[in-house]
C-alpha cells in the first residue's frame, strides 16, 4: 500500500494539517497509523466526513432545537421571563424587604453590568487578575488508555483561587462596589466559592462574612485557611445537616439584617431572581472559551460537553455556548453512595417539583413534601435543589442528566491525577467519572469536561478515607 504524509494528505483533502492530525488521532482516518509524532495514512483512504458544519452562529440555518417552540438562537433574549421564570421554574419567593433588596440588584444588573465601563473593568479582572482565558486541555494518555474516545479538559482549575467560582464572585463584588456596599456576605460548601468571594472582598476592599456547615468546615480544611488568612470571617453553621443547605438559610438571615449595606454573593445558579441569570452571565466566559478552543484545535465541535452539577454554575457557564449547536450536553449529579433515592445529591433523577431558598425547581423532597437531606462525598454537589434553569432545559429535554456515585468518582479522581498529572476537584471527579464512562461505550468521537477546580482541598479527607488507593 502506498502512503502519504499528513501533510499531503491535507494538501489532498484541503484541510490544514492540525486538523488531519486530529482526524488521524480520532480514529477516523480509515489505516492511517502513528510514526513518531505524525502519522502515515494510506493513499487511497478517503477524507472524513466532517461532522461540524455550521460556526456563524448568526447563520440563516433554523434552530437545531426547536423543541416545544424554542429557537435556541432567541434562548438568552427569552429566558428568563422579567420575572425571572425559565418555563414553570424560577421567580422569586421572599419576604417584602428581600424582594425589595433583590430588586435593588436586578435594577442594577440591567444597568451597571450592561455599561460598557463595567464590561471593560470585568474583562481587566478576568485577563490580569484571574489569569483567563484558561487553557483547553487534550488528555493523551487518559484517552489514549480509554481506547478511541478523545477527551479534552476545560482548565477551571487554573483559573485563579482554583475554580470557576471566582467568574460569578468578581462580577458580583464589582456590582457590590458600584451600588456602594461595603460588606458581602455568602454561603458555601466546599469553601471553592467562600474563597472566591474572600479573594473578592480582599481585592475590592469589602468585608466578608462567610456562612459554612460545621460537617463542610473539617472536610474542607484548606479552603476555611484560606478564607481566614483573606480576612473573611467565617461563620460555623450547626443546624440540621451541618452542610450546604443549612449555610444557605443562615447566610440569608444575616443578610436580611444588613441587605442596606451588604452584598448577597449567591455561589450557584440558584436563589431567587436575578441571581440564576446573573450568576449564568457571568460564568458563561466558560463556554465560549471552550467552543471558540474547540474549532481551533480540531475545526469542528465536540460530541459530547459535561460538566458537574449541584447548584449547576460551571455547568450552566459551559452549555450555554452549545445551546444551539448538535452537541450533546450532559449535566452530571452527584448520586452519593449508590442509585438509591435514599442517600443522594442528585435532585433532577430523584426530586420532584418544589420551592427551596426562594425559587421553584426540582428539589429532592420526602413523602410528605418536605426537604429531604442530600447526601454525597463532594461537599460541593451536596444540595437538595438544582438552579431552575436546568430543571427547564431538562423538561425540555436539551440538557441530559446523569448520576455518578462517591465510588464513581473517587476512582476518577485516582485515574486522572495518575495518567494526567492532574488533581481534579471531588466535585469536578464527578464530570470526569462521567466521561471515563462515556468513552467506554464509544468507538470514537470526542468529550469535554469542565473541570471546575483543583483538588487541593480534598487531599487530607480522600487519604484518610480511601488510604487503598495509595498502596
Ligand atoms: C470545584 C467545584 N465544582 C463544582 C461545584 C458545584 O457548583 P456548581 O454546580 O454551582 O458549579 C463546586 C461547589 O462548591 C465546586 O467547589
Amino acid at each position: 500500500m502506498i502512503y502519504i504524509s499528513v501533510k499531503e494528505a491535507a494538501n489532498k483533502w484541503g484541510l490544514n494539517e492540525r486538523r488531519v492530525r486530529a482526524l488521524c488521532q480520532e480514529g477516523r482516518v480509515d489505516g492511517a497509523f502513528k510514526q513518531g509524532k505524525s502519522y502515515l495514512i494510506p493513499e487511497m483512504a478517503s477524507k472524513p466526513m466532517d461532522k461540524r458544519v455550521k460556526t456563524n452562529r448568526d447563520n440563516a440555518a433554523p434552530s437545531l432545537y426547536n423543541n416545544d417552540n424554542i429557537d435556541f438562537r432567541l434562548y438568552k433574549k427569552t429566558y428568563p421571563t422579567k420575572d425571572g421564570f425559565f418555563g414553570p421554574y424560577g421567580g422569586s419567593f421572599v419576604s417584602k424587604e428581600l424582594a425589595k433588596a433583590f430588586n435593588e440588584v436586578y435594577t442594577g444588573y440591567l444597568t451597571i453590568c450592561k455599561s460598557s465601563r463595567f464590561i471593560e473593568e470585568l474583562r481587566r479582572i478576568r485577563t490580569d487578575f484571574q489569569g483567563r482565558p484558561t487553557p483547553l486541555y487534550h488528555c493523551e494518555r487518559l484517552s489514549t488508555y480509554l481506547g478511541k474516545v478523545q477527551i479534552y479538559l476545560k482548565r477551571e482549575d487554573i483559573n485563579y483561587t482554583g475554580s470557576h467560582k471566582l467568574n460569578h464572585c468578581m462580577g458580583e463584588a464589582l456590582l457590590a462596589k458600584y451600588l456602594g456596599k461595603t460588606k458581602l456576605i455568602a454561603e458555601t460548601g466546599a469553601g471553592s466559592h467562600g474563597v472566591a468571594v474572600a479573594t473578592a472582598a480582599a481585592y475590592f476592599g469589602l468585608e466578608c462574612e462567610i456562612h459554612m456547615g460545621a460537617v463542610d468546615i473539617k472536610k474542607q480544611a484548606p479552603n476555611v485557611a484560606k478564607m481566614k488568612i483573606l480576612g473573611a470571617k467565617v461563620i460555623e453553621v450547626n443546624e440540621g445537616t451541618k452542610t450546604l443547605k443549612e449555610a444557605v438559610d443562615s447566610a440569608f438571615a444575616a443578610y436580611a439584617k444588613e441587605y442596606k449595606t451588604a452584598f448577597y454573593c449567591m455561589g450557584s445558579v440558584v436563589g431567587p431572581h436575578p441571581f440564576p441569570l446573573m450568576i449564568r452571565d457571568f460564568q458563561e466566559i466558560i463556554g465560549k472559551e471552550t467552543r471558540q478552543q474547540f474549532l481551533d484545535k480540531t475545526g469542528e465541535l465536540p460530541d459530547i460537553v459535561c460538566a458537574c452539577t449541584g447548584g449547576g454554575s460551571n455547568s450552566i457557564g459551559m452549555f450555554e455556548a452549545f445551546l444551539d449547536d448538535p452537541v450533546k450536553l450532559v449535566g452530571v449529579e452527584a448520586a452519593g453512595e449508590s442509585l438509591n433515592a435514599d442517600k443522594t445529591a442528585a435532585s433532577i433523577a430523584f426530586g420532584k417539583e418544589g420551592t427551596i431558598h426562594g425559587f421553584k425547581s426540582i428539589v429532592l423532597q420526602d413523602n410528605n413534601g418536605n426537604i429531604k437531606d442530600a447526601y454525597t462525598i463532594a461537599s460541593g454537589l451536596d444540595y437538595p435543589g438544582v438552579g431552575p434553569e436546568h430543571a427547564f432545559l431538562h423538561s425540555i429535554g436539551r440538557v441530559d442528566y446523569a448520576s455518578i456515585t462517591d465510588k464513581e468518582a473517587v476512582e476518577a479522581f485516582f485515574l486522572l491525577t495518575k495518567l494526567e498529572g492532574i488533581i481534579p476537584a471531588i466535585e469536578s471527579a464527578h464530570a470526569v467519572a462521567y466521561a471515563i464512562k462515556c468513552a467506554r461505550t464509544m468507538h470514537s468521537g470526542s468529550i469535554v469536561v469542565c473541570l471546575s477546580g483543583r483538588g487541593d482541598k480534598d487531599l487530607d479527607y480522600l487519604i484518610e478515607n480511601y488510604p487503598e488507593y495509595l498502596k
